[in-house]
């Protein structure tokens, strides 16, 4: 039986498959540190649990209404009015199997075959596979670690054709943690405006912001943008509700109209469970998600230092998300490798350290590390790396 063309060429999530590899290494009995996960490391808080047990127990365990239930569409309208000072209505709002789902369907019901999606480079894995799922075409656009990893309205301006369909910008990123500013928004936004393009901004990591820094949805700027823009965020990253599988996208209705047409035939609904439990996340107290914020801080300040310190890598401080991006392509070449992918195999076969090579992401000279693990493990991590690093060098 020969598949069809449409996943030919579709391949595994790298982070999905690192951390794959890194447990089977630990079920064989290894002491392998993994930190290429994309999930943060704490129990999702109490309260919503109890919302989740409770929606059981009260037998809300049925089909929900495609685009969401209305009482969690009112949470994330409120969310969205408090955060961003947006209004938006029920019709502009679709709950979705997280936000990895929401962009799925985005991409599915806004191109035709052969429609250009820019993707900024470096770039969260599945943005390209998603789009060519659409038959659209992803046009990568150099973030140039000079310009932290973030592209230039000129780079913009450059890489449009009557075929650019849509603009993706994930701040702050994954994997790089950087954050677009105000005003960089508003001449992206002002281009995208001018030639019609949807923005699809990809917030997720909206709450995980450090140093003071600041983050601002595009759609915020002006009404304009706002209609220009879709929305897509989730409880994942925010209450680390990874498994519950819950995000949404806000935005044009035409577009969500036709989401919640693909959903009701695709997915039916997002679990009823998980759904209450989000409204829980949502109507509750929010200190867990600070908690959390400031544990990563903590442990981003510490870690960066020390990574930092060895030979062959370089870092720009992250300012939000949870990972760390160094160059690592002089630290591979000094272990006696030609690329980064290798290094990180052999960081994984020698030290039991799994990180994820930037190839994954549009950047073949970097690694990522996630930092969403106890601190005591992030410390015995680096620490092996640069053992690593000081035995090859005496080699
Ligand atoms: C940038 C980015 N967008 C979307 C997602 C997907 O989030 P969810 O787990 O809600 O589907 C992730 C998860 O790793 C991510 O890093």
């Amino acid at each position: 039986m020969k598949l069809a063309k449409r996943v030919s060429t579709l391949s595994p999530s790298t982070t999905l498959e690192i951390t794959a590899k890194a447990k089977d290494l630990k079920d064989a009995g290894h002491d392998v540190i993994g930190l290429g996960a994309g999930e943060p490391d704490f129990n999702t808080p109490a309260h919503i649990l109890e919302a989740a047990k409770d929606a059981m127990e009260k037998g809300f365990t049925k089909y929900t209404p495609s685009g969401g239930l209305p009482a969690l569409k009112k949470e994330i309208i409120n969310k969205l009015q408090h955060d961003q000072r947006i209004t938006y209505l029920p019709s502009e709002i679709i709950v979705c199997i997280g936000a990895k789902h929401a962009l799925y369907t985005l991409f599915q019901v806004i191109l035709d075959k052969g429609d250009e999606v820019i993707i900024p480079t470096p770039y969260w894995v599945s943005y390209p596979e998603q789009v060519k799922l659409a038959e659209g075409v992803p046009v990568y656009v150099e973030g140039k670690e000079e310009n932290q990893f973030k592209i230039t309205v000129e780079q913009l301006k450059q890489s449009i054709t009557p075929k650019t369909k849509a603009l993706v910008i994930n701040s702050p990123s994954n994997p790089t943690g950087m954050i677009y500013t105000k005003e960089e928004l508003l001449e992206l936004g002002k281009v995208c405006l001018e030639n019609d393009i949807l923005i699809v901004s990809d917030e997720i990591y909206e709450k995980l912001l450090y140093d003071g820094n600041k983050h601002f949805s595009i759609a915020e700027l002006s009404p304009e943008l706002k209609e220009q823009t879709i929305i897509i965020n989730g409880v994942s990253k925010s209450h680390s509700m990874t498994g519950w599988r819950i995000g949404y996208a806000a935005g044009n209705q035409m577009i969500i109209s036709a989401m919640t047409n693909l959903a009701s035939h695709s997915t039916s609904n997002p679990t009823s469970i998980s759904q209450y439990a989000t409204i829980a996340a949502y109507q509750g107290p929010q200190d867990e998600v600070e908690m959390m914020r400031k544990a990563f801080e903590s442990r981003l300040n510490i870690i960066f230092e020390k990574l930092n310190k060895i030979p062959g890598f370089h870092c720009l401080k992250p300012q939000g998300a949870f990972y760390l991006f160094p160059k690592a392509i002089d630290a591979a070449k000094m272990a006696g490798f030609n690329d980064v992918d290798s290094f990180v195999k052999a960081l994984l076969e020698e030290e039991k350290v799994a990180l994820v090579p930037g190839s994954g992401f549009g950047a073949n000279d970097y690694v990522r590390l996630s930092y969403a693990t106890s601190l005591d493990l992030l410390e015995k991590a680096v620490e092996r790396i640069a053992n690593y690093m000081a035995k090859v060098a005496i080699k």
